[in-house]
């Protein structure tokens, strides 16, 4: 199967389905190095070549400081072979513990501090796409972002991106320097974007990378309740008190499936791309697995076309769910639907 090429954004141009590395270091289950470096072999292979990474993605090591790293260094094994066939996207700003308000920095200083190190660690010269993860609430993103453009001329970065921005903070970022790409939580069950973040990014030439296109994978039909003690969706209240309910989502998800002779997994991604062909934004979404036969599952889904009948009956699940899509270990802020 080929997967095909979309310009995200001008001088940006990637494969239509991406690949988000994170759950590659834990996270939703335990992971085995060797099985994840070939996932992300398997995933080059697809034709899948837009690589998703962030500096605090994995497991910090005992009595260090800041950001894991480990995630990156995983993804450099496979950079070390294949730089040349994959765009690489990481992030920073995060400097501690996901989730805590206080945990975020933007100074330059520390910029420029986060950018040498992901490039350490991913073992290459130039980040293609480098992301805010988070922004710090008490600094102006507009300093940030003015850091993040000196990388871009000093050739260690050659577009920027934002995740979990709001509209207004995208605006103020994009008045400083173009900005590539938006990462922000996009799915049938998280369409919050749609009603600011999305417009903005359209208005500013940035294309659109849903994080969690498949709910962190709920949308496949495939979580149990019972799985997910160990993993961080343990106690959320979409996976938990609220779990059957939200499996009504699921349902219609299966039967649109059904229609399509595809999974309920393509069909969450298929909608995503009827999505921003509606809202005239480019849609790359960038899920995750720790396995290589869900990866060309998944890229099949760049194929598909759903008729507008199933975006609609899809779009109708949204008012079906229950719970709220920030997950309750974080602040309101840490989630642009939180500032807006
Ligand atoms: N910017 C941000 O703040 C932010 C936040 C969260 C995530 N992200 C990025 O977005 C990426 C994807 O998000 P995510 O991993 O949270 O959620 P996701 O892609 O929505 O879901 C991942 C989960 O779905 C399962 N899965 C994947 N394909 C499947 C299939 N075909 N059938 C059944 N199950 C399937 C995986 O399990 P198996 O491993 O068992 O297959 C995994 O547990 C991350 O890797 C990360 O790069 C960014």
């Amino acid at each position: 199967m080929i997967v095909p090429r979309i310009e995200l954004a001008p001088g940006l141009t990637v494969s239509k389905m991406g690949f988000g590395g994170m759950a590659l270091t834990g996270v939703y289950g335990q992971t085995d190095p060797d099985e994840a470096l070939a996932t992300l072999h398997a995933t080059v292979d697809a034709g899948v070549r837009f690589i998703d990474t962030a500096d605090v993605y994995g497991t910090p090591r005992p009595g260090t400081d800041g950001p894991a790293g480990t995630n990156e260094e995983l993804i450099a094994q496979l950079l070390g072979v294949r730089r040349d066939e994959v765009q690489i996207a990481t992030k920073f700003g995060i400097t501690g513990e996901v989730g805590e308000r206080n945990s975020t920095r933007g100074d330059r200083a520390y910029v420029k501090q986060a950018c040498e190190a992901s490039l350490r660690r991913l073992g290459t010269d130039v980040i293609d796409l480098y992301y805010m993860h988070r922004r710090e609430l008490t600094r102006p993103i507009a300093e940030t972002v003015a850091a993040m453009a000196e990388l871009v001329t000093e050739g260690k970065v050659r577009h920027l991106g934002l995740s979990e921005v709001t509209a207004a903070e995208l605006r103020d970022a994009a008045a400083v320097h173009p900005i590539a790409a938006v990462q922000s939580e996009w799915s049938i069950w998280s369409r919050d974007v749609e009603a600011s973040v999305v417009p903005a990014a359209r208005e500013v030439g940035a294309g659109f990378v849903p994080y969690s296109p498949l709910g962190r994978g709920f949308l496949t039909g495939t979580l149990r309740r019972d799985n997910l003690r160990s993993t961080m969706l343990a106690g959320q209240p979409r996976f938990d008190e609220h779990f059957d309910a939200n499996v009504r989502v699921v349902e219609m998800i299966r039967s649109v499936a059904q229609e399509m002779d595809a999974t309920p997994a393509q069909i969450a991604l298929a909608w995503l791309y009827a999505k921003g062909t509606e809202l005239g934004i480019p849609v790359v979404p960038i899920p995750g697995t720790r396995s290589a036969a869900r990866v060309k599952e998944n890229a099949v889904a760049a194929t598909l076309t759903l008729t507008a009948g199933q975006v609609a009956q899809l779009d109708s699940a949204a008012a079906l769910v229950q719970g709220g899509r920030n997950l309750t270990f974080n602040g309101a802020d840490w989630i642009s639907a939180g500032r807006e």
